[in-house]
């Protein structure tokens, strides 16, 4: 598995993923893009047609009430789709991005960014800052505002000055300011703590639109520093970067819009509640505050945004899925594969294959997979014949695979993710805990290998059989007519 991904993307594939127009471009010449040309508002309606269509084809609101920009929707949601993007099968994507991980480390320097003065995503700049004029929706019925959701934030580690990336919701309070969160543990946490220290402003730029590459890589979590070229990796070239106007930090050359934006030292204000990842409300609280200095953007921009629900279950799923199989694979070569099911919430739970696991392979797996994704509250280790994406099939290896007695880890009182209901929030409100789970659905070690051999079939091409749906022919001699008789 993996392997080979990295340094072969050309032509149109590479540019898909520095490029989120050349997405839109492939999918609605390969016939993958729904186009919704009647007027939706952005408050509530779009993202409720979006909801009926989660799952399928991704989605252009073509015409948005109050904006002349049209909304982008599903990149993420459908993982063939996903795969047809990367120009791989889907479930090859995980270890692309695993692939990303490792070259990067192996030759950080590989992809140098290229850093222009004029670029798509400044093509314009807008002359009033007020972002009313953006397609911002309000997704969920009780979101507390209108909430950019699919922006990556750009953000220099104010102790070396190097850039890093990542996914931050943010609520427009004013037509120049945001509210936004910052879970416990997150890199531009540590850059905003040293910036109110100093009592200066933290520079960033939000970079909503970006290519299928750095969207996928900002939610990988605690690489750091130049986490950026990772995505370079990924892509297999550099991809450009273009100085901002107002801020000295970077954004992307291609990004469909960029807001250049301080974080203001000891600023809070509230903000939620927003749909979340757990397919719950996050809750109201005092949070850090942007102050907006300028908005540039494409001739003709596509405003991007993701629904809670499918679309962020894989954006956070691939990137688990490649940091934990990155991370567990290369302690424990039995593991091949890493899927965090939708039932996770691509967050919380976690399906580890492995071939060949030999007596105590399985508890080490639950253990290192643990380390590697904090979040994880479930681990479920399967063999090899079990379709990890198939959650029946999982189901069934932990039906009759799995005894309680022998398989079972249980982890009390250990680090929970806050935005889950479930974890216990500390007194300080800075952390959570929770108990996990491990469970080894392996097939146990010792067992009599007839018991546990799987039913097969003879394995037929059902292109060679006429097989049609409808009712039968009628059988027996044909009918007479009446006068005959
Ligand atoms: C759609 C989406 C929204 C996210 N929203 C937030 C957020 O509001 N706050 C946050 O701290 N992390 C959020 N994340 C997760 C971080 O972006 C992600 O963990 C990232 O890797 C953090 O980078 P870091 O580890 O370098 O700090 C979001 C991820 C996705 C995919």
């Amino acid at each position: 598995m993996g392997g080979g991904a990295v340094g072969v993307r050309r032509g149109a594939v590479a540019a898909r993923l520095v490029d989120l127009g050349a997405c839109i471009d492939h999918l609605a010449a390969s016939g993958n893009l729904l186009r919704v040309r009647t007027e939706v508002d952005p408050k509530h309606e779009l993202a409720g047609v979006a909801r009926r269509l989660e799952g399928g084809k991704p989605v252009l609101f073509e015409r948005v009430r109050g904006s002349p920009y049209p909304v982008f929707t599903g990149l993420l949601w459908n993982r063939d789709i996903v795969g047809s993007l990367f120009g791989l099968p889907k479930e090859q994507v995980p270890f692309a991005i695993a692939d990303g991980i490792g070259s990067w480390r192996a030759r950080p320097d590989a992809y140098p960014a290229r850093l222009r003065d004029r670029a798509p995503a400044n093509e314009v700049v807008e002359d009033r800052i007020d972002l009313a004029r953006l397609p911002i929706p309000v997704h969920a019925l009780k979101d507390g505002g209108r909430y950019l959701d699919a922006s990556v934030v750009v953000a220099r580690n104010p102790e070396t000055g190097r850039p890093n990336i990542s996914i931050h919701r943010m609520m427009v309070t004013r037509k120049d300011r945001l509210t936004f969160l910052i879970d416990p543990g997150r890199h531009l946490g540590e850059y905003v703590e040293v910036a109110e220290r100093r009592g200066v402003p933290l520079p960033v730029t939000i970079n909503n639109g970006v290519g299928l590459a750095p969207w996928i890589v900002s939610s990988l979590p605690r690489l750091g520093d130049d986490k950026h070229l990772v995505a370079h990796h990924v892509a297999g070239r550099p991809i450009d970067l273009v100085r901002a106007q107002t801020v000295d930090v970077p954004a992307y050359a291609d990004a469909q819009f960029v807001i250049e934006a301080e974080i203001l030292p000891g600023a809070r204000e509230d903000e939620a509640p927003f749909a979340e990842v757990t397919g719950y409300y996050g809750g109201r609280d005092r949070r850090w505050v942007m102050r907006v200095k300028a908005i540039t953007r494409r001739a003709r921009p596509v405003f991007h945004t993701v629904l809670s629900g499918k679309e962020v279950w894989n954006a956070v799923g691939f990137t688990a899925e490649a940091a934990i199989f990155a991370a567990v694979r290369a302690r424990i070569p039995e593991v091949t594969a890493v899927h965090l099911p939708h039932g996770g919430c691509g967050f919380y739970a976690a399906v580890v294959q492995v071939r060949d696991p030999r007596p105590g392979t399985a508890r080490a797996v639950i253990g290192e997979t643990f380390r590697a994704f904090r979040s994880l509250q479930r681990v479920v280790v399967v063999d090899a014949d079990v379709d990890l994406f198939d959650a029946v099939d999982v189901d069934w290896a932990i039906t009759t695979r799995f005894d309680a007695g022998a398989g079972l880890v249980v982890l009390p009182g250990e680090e929970g993710h806050i935005l889950n209901p479930v974890v216990s929030v500390n007194p300080d409100g800075k952390g959570g805990t929770v108990t996990k789970v491990g469970i080894d659905a392996t097939v146990p070690h010792g067992a009599d290998p007839a018991r546990f051999e799987r039913v097969e079939f003879k394995r037929v091409d059902l292109a060679r059989y006429d097989i049609r749906a409808g009712r039968a022919p009628r059988r027996g001699p044909a009918r007479r007519s009446r006068r005959a008789g």
